[in-house]
């Protein structure tokens, strides 16, 4: 059945169709004819939604900044784990990891050649390491994911610089978001400034588009072509999370608790994760 001109807009905001994402329909008709690979429907929030997933991303924050003001040498990572879950109930919020396909804890704390998904234990963090605590919030139902990169004391040169460097990828990335443009663009951007300084991005884990549920379509490869990929459109909320190793790309997961992987040749890897609103005019950053 066709939508009328003067009937509710399918994206649930309650206005006329008109109004709402007729023009929008109309445009992705264009790009789809011409070949375009378009998102479904069902990733474009409406105005609602947005509110909704940015006070639970808001809340996400706080706990991220709280994790910075805590997270010091002689700490354990369970201790993290504990700042994480505390505060997220005493939001009234829950930690979207735990149980979470199995997932035993509230929070990834990965640790220096820990690439992602470390599961926070008695491991006691000490000055010169470099951890990932990558948090992730369910608020009345709506769903936010971000990661900083936190260092312990002074830590090496060489440490420094992959925690900056991949947080510059991240931000490349981010600036490469453009509604009617693809997403691949956002992959490529990623790329070229990790193996511009020499490293190497993780091709096994991507983003991912977030909101309603906690993984949702697109996945968002962190290295790839320009002019490829998935359109992006304005309503799309994914993140972009780009883990960049020191050395090889190449990884292995820990087979005794099937979760946290590790760079295989044992150096360094750093992450950094946001959330992205794609706007009618550019980008909008959910998780500052
Ligand atoms: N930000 C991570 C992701 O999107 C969070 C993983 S939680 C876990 O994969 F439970 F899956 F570990
Ligand atoms: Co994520």
């Amino acid at each position: 059945m066709r939508i009328g001109r003067n009937d509710n807009c399918w994206c649930g905001s309650g206005e006329k169709y008109k109004k709402c994402h007729m023009s929008f329909d109309e445009k992705l008709k264009e790009f789809k004819r011409k070949g375009y690979e378009v998102p479904h429907r069902s990733l474009i929030k409406n105005k609602e939604q947005i509110e909704k997933i940015k006070a639970s991303a808001k809340i996400n924050n706080e706990i991220l900044d709280l994790v910075g003001d805590q997270i010091k040498a002689g700490m354990t990572t369970a201790e993290v784990d504990k700042i994480v879950y505390d505060y997220t109930i005493s939001k009234g919020a829950e930690p979207a990891p735990l149980g979470y396909s199995g997932f035993p804890k509230s929070c990834c704390t990965s640790v220096n050649d820990q690439i992602c998904h470390g599961i926070p234990d008695d491991y006691v963090l000490k000055e010169g390491d470099i951890v990932n605590v990558d948090v992730s919030t369910i608020l009345d139902g709506y769903y936010s994911d971000a990661s900083r990169m936190y260092m312990i004391g002074e830590v090496s040169d060489n440490a420094k610089r992959l925690v900056d460097v991949t947080k510059e990828c991240m931000i490349k990335g981010i600036e490469a978001v453009k509604p009617w443009t693809r997403l691949g663009n956002v992959s490529q951007a990623v790329q070229e400034h990790a193996e511009k300084n020499g490293y190497s991005v993780v091709r096994e884990f991507g983003g991912h588009g977030i909101g309603l549920e906690f993984h949702e379509d697109p996945f968002v490869f962190h290295y790839g072509t320009k002019e490829e990929g998935v359109l992006m459109v304005p309503g799309m909320i994914f993140t972009i999370e780009p883990m960049i190793n020191e050395g090889t790309h190449e990884l292995f997961i820990d087979a005794d608790n099937g979760w946290t992987s590790y760079t295989d040749d044992g150096k360094l890897s750093a992450q950094w994760e946001n959330m992205i609103l794609v706007t009618e005019d550019g980008y909008e950053i959910l998780a500052k």
